[in-house]
């Protein structure tokens, strides 16, 4: 079978089966093309909540998954590959947030949406890197524990002096490995190119970018930008499909350290399989777990509507 035939197939079972497929914007093109919903962690969990159809699959990482399910605990939710993890997720668990917050009673406990369910319960409100500023600006209290990104934290630091911040030590380990050297040798060798960064970068990094966002954000200002060339500081899938999305321009990547290998993970055909009912493994989340995550991811809805 080719990609196009496999890509028929998974878009007629769709329909057959009552399927909804939400991708995120680092899977593979020939996903994103079969997929009803794209973007970036916030965008796909407002879509998620609209969702019409009796079975979701989420073609991205468990964590995204486990979202959908919290707001939509009525529907089938799918991980067509369940070894997609995320390995800044997984860095914190709710008996270790549980005893940092005994530490920080009076603050509010913030978690970034990369987080596991079982975490997201014993937190106040959700962010994305798309929302993360403000919505930890329209927080009451001022003082903040952000989890698990410290540079993500750092970056809502930066941009809200007002707020006191405790941040702990976790984070992407992929955008953390870009280093200032990466960007010195990437903006010799295109030295008119604008540097577009996410902020789960390092913030030395960060405080080098022309714009600092998410996934989304960063391809919304380089579509819309009038510059000719970029760099893009995120996971390479990003530059691939900017360079597809705009021809007239050229994206360079700024590491090749930045490839997330659980993002890459899924494949078409985990996808065709998930869909055909073959592979893929559906998420199972208490009633408990479901009701106690809700608040903070609604929460999030709620502030960053
Ligand atoms: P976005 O919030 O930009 O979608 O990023 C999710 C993510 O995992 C980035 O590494
Ligand atoms: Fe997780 Fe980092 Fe991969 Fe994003 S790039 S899914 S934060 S491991």
């Amino acid at each position: 079978m080719t990609i196009f035939d496999i890509q028929q197939e998974i878009l007629r079972l769709k329909k057959e089966k009552d399927i909804c497929i939400l991708a995120h914007s680092y899977q593979a093109r020939e996903i994103l093309e079969v997929a009803d919903y794209t973007g970036d962690s916030y965008k796909l969990s407002v879509d998620a909540a609209k969702v019409e159809s009796k079975n979701i699959v989420m073609s991205g990482v468990r964590f995204m998954a486990e979202t959908c399910k919290i707001l939509s605990p009525e529907k089938h939710v799918y991980l067509p590959n369940p070894d997609a993890g995320c390995q800044m997720a997984d860095q914190m668990d709710k008996e270790l947030i549980s005893g940092v917050k005994k530490m920080y009673p009076d603050y509010t406990v913030v978690a970034y949406i990369n987080t596991t369910a079982s975490l997201k319960t014993i937190c106040d409100v959700c962010v994305t890197s798309s929302s993360a500023v403000e919505i930890c600006k329209k927080i009451e209290n001022d003082k903040i524990l952000f989890i698990p990104d410290c540079n993500l934290g750092a970056f809502v630091a930066s941009r809200l002096p007002e707020k006191e911040i405790k941040l702990l030590q976790g984070g992407c380990p992929i955008h953390a490995a870009v280093t200032t050297d990466d960007v010195k040798k990437a903006k010799e060798l295109h030295p008119g190119a604008l540097l577009l960064v996410h902020p789960e970068c390092r913030p030395e990094v960060a405080a080098l970018a022309d714009y600092v966002g998410s996934t989304s954000g960063i391809m919304k200002f380089a579509v819309e930008s009038d510059a000719k060339e970029f760099i893009i500081g995120t996971e390479i899938s990003i530059q691939e499909h900017l360079q597809y999305t705009c021809p007239d321009k050229t994206f360079y990547y700024l590491s090749n350290k930045l490839i997330c290998p659980n993002m890459r993970t899924t494949t078409l055909v985990d996808l065709y399989n998930c869909v055909k009912g073959t592979a893929g493994e559906e998420i199972i989340l208490d009633d408990k777990t479901i009701a106690d995550a809700k608040k903070c991811i609604d929460e999030m809805i709620r502030l960053g509507g």
